[in-house]
């Protein structure tokens, strides 16, 4: 991997899924990718295919470009391609425009994620569980896989990281899926990081609590009105369960990556690091 200096991911380049959405986790990431020197390749699904990708919910191709023009503005190299986590063939596609465009793959974020779709246990349909889990497990492990067979070929090593989340560790009312998914990556993470550790490829999930993005906020807004509060008294309520007295910030969860990717986590790997102010402890 890169050296030490003040922009340790110079030379190598980055693909973070789902990226296409302003004030976004990926947004975040990119720019924090970007500052510290890596090529970005933002990909989103780009367009509403299915129920399941309503298109309030999802970033379409104007919104894609406009975080594109934002990372492009730090000066580094940028590409756009579309993808939908759920097709193996898009997916593999994305990781091959990677070299073809910026001549390596060093760097995987799978941070497209789904966490609109909230019922009761009893209410919950087979297709809603199939369409989280379908995002936020399958869509990442083919982004491991197409990531992996690359930069296995490439023989440098590399950087495979997920964004999961508080989900991944504590259970979460109405949110079966979402909570088995993130679970998920974590037996992922574990598992491939023993298979790709000889290669020099470390696999690591970020495990932010709430972050108030677009996603955050539709779900600010559907649990306060769930418990009959105001969102203020929602928001107040779960504030106060934050030892650092915060809910995150997109940059919070930037910063755990970079550090995932950077020279100093090169001996980290199979972990899932809690960015959650302290208020997962486990
Ligand atoms: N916001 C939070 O509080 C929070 C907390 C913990 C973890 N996370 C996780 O962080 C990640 C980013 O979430 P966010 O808060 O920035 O929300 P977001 O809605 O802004 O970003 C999710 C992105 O995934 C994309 N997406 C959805 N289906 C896709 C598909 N099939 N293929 C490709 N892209 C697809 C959407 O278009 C969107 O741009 C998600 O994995 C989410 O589960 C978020």
């Amino acid at each position: 991997m890169a050296d030490t200096s003040s922009r340790p991911l110079a030379g190598l380049t980055a693909v973070i899924t789902g990226a296409g959405r302003r004030g976004g986790l990926g947004e975040a990431i990119a720019l924090r990718l970007a500052a510290d020197g890596a090529n970005i390749v933002l990909s989103d699904i780009g367009r509403a295919v299915d129920a399941a990708t309503p298109g309030r919910m999802i970033g379409d191709q104007q919104e894609l470009q406009a975080v594109a023009d934002g990372v492009r503005a730090l000066g580094g190299a940028v590409s756009t391609q579309p993808c939908d986590v759920r097709d193996w063939v898009q997916v593999n596609a994305l990781a091959e425009h990677a070299v073809a465009t910026h001549g390596s793959l060093d760097i995987w974020v799978n941070n497209a994620g789904i966490g609109y779709i909230m019922k009761p246990l009893l209410e919950v349909e087979p297709h809603d569980w199939a369409a989280v889990i379908d995002v936020n497990l399958t869509g990442a492990f083919y982004g491991l896989k197409a990531a992996a067979a690359v930069m296995v070929k490439q023989g440098r090593g590399g950087r495979i990281v997920n964004i999961a989340s508080q989900a991944a560790k504590s259970g979460f009312a109405q949110a079966q899926a979402y909570t088995a998914s993130k679970h998920g990556l974590v037996g992922l993470a574990r598992s491939a990081a023993i298979e790709l550790g000889p290669h020099g490829i470390t696999v690591n999930n970020v495990c932010p609590n709430h972050v108030t993005t677009g996603l955050g906020a539709w779900q600010n807004e559907y649990f306060a009105a769930q418990q009959g509060k105001t969102l203020a008294q929602y928001m107040d309520a779960m504030t106060a369960r934050i030892p650092l007295g915060r809910t995150g910030l997109p940059a919070d969860t930037a910063n755990a990556v970079a550090f995932l990717c950077s020279p100093q986590a090169a001996y980290i790997t199979a972990e899932s690091m809690n960015v959650s102010g302290g208020e997962e402890p486990h």
